[in-house]
C-alpha cells in the first residue's frame, strides 16, 4: 500500500506528455492496490476530469452495478486507465500518448501483481492483445507472456460506456462480467503453464502480427 502511494504521487506529478495541458487533472487509479482484480478502461472522461477518480460517469456507474452481481465493491478491486489524462473532446488516444503513459500502467501492475487483469474495450485490449477484435474475444481468458510483467491472465470485456445503451452489447457484458469470479478459480486452480510465447508489451507492438497466447477458460 505504501509504495503505491509512492507511485500515486508520482504519476499526479507527471508532465510526459501534451494532455496534462488541456485536462484539469491527472487520474491515476481507484481503489484497493492489493487486489487480485484489476481493471483498465481507456481513458478519463469529463466526470472523472472533474473528480480525479476513474468511472465515476455512467459507465462508471454501470460498472459499479455489473460488480455487485458478483457480489464486489470499487473497494475490493483496483481501477485504472491507459491513459490518465483526459484526451480533449474524449477523443482516442493517439499512439503517442499511450506510449507516454505505459510506464505508469506497467509500475501499477508491477506494484498491484493481479492475478487477473479485466480489460475494458478496444483501447485496452488492443495494449495487451494486440491485433484481435474484441468482438471475437470477449469473455474469454487468456494468459500471455508481457515483458516487464510475465505470465499474466486477461480477459477482455466490452467497455461499459459502449454497452450502456446497447441491448445485445449489454446483455453480453453483463453475462461475460459474471464470469468473473470464475475466471479466478480457474485462475488459482491452473497453476503455471510452461510455453507461453513472449510478446514484448512496446507500443510498437501493438499490431505484431503472430501472436500465441494461451485459452485458459
Ligand atoms: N471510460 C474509461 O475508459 N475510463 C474512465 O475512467 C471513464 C470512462
Amino acid at each position: 500500500m505504501a509504495n503505491y502511494k509512492i507511485l500515486e504521487n508520482d504519476i499526479k506529478l507527471c508532465r510526459k506528455c501534451h494532455l496534462r495541458d488541456t485536462c484539469n487533472q491527472v487520474v491515476p487509479g481507484d481503489g484497493n492496490p492489493e487486489t487480485e482484480i484489476m481493471f483498465i478502461g481507456e481513458a478519463p472522461g469529463a466526470e472523472e476530469d472533474k473528480q480525479g477518480i476513474p468511472f465515476v460517469g455512467a459507465a462508471g456507474k454501470f460498472l459499479n452495478q455489473m460488480l455487485r452481481t458478483i457480489n464486489l465493491k470499487r473497494e475490493d478491486i483496483f481501477i485504472a486507465n491507459v491513459l490518465k489524462c483526459r484526451p480533449p473532446a474524449n477523443r482516442d488516444p493517439l499512439p503517442e500518448e499511450v506510449a507516454a503513459c505505459w510506464p505508469w500502467l506497467l509500475e501499477q501492475i508491477q506494484t498491484i501483481k493481479p492475478k487477473l487483469i479485466v480489460l475494458l474495450g478496444r483501447h485496452a485490449m488492443e495494449r495487451f492483445l494486440p491485433n484481435q477484435k474484441i468482438s471475437q474475444i470477449h469473455g474469454t481468458a487468456l494468459r500471455r507472456e508481457i515483458d516487464g510483467i510475465g505470465k499474466q491472465v486477461f480477459y477482455a470485456l466490452y467497455h461499459p460506456a459502449a454497452a450502456l445503451y446497447q441491448g445485445s452489447l449489454r446483455e453480453t457484458l453483463l453475462k461475460d462480467f459474471k464470469r468473473i469470479p470464475k475466471v479466478v478459480e480457474a485462475i488459482e486452480k491452473s497453476g503455471e503453464i510452461a510455453n507461453v510465447q513472449k510478446v514484448k508489451a512496446e507500443p510498437e507492438n501493438r499490431f505484431e502480427e503472430k501472436i500465441k497466447q494461451e485459452k485458459l477458460f
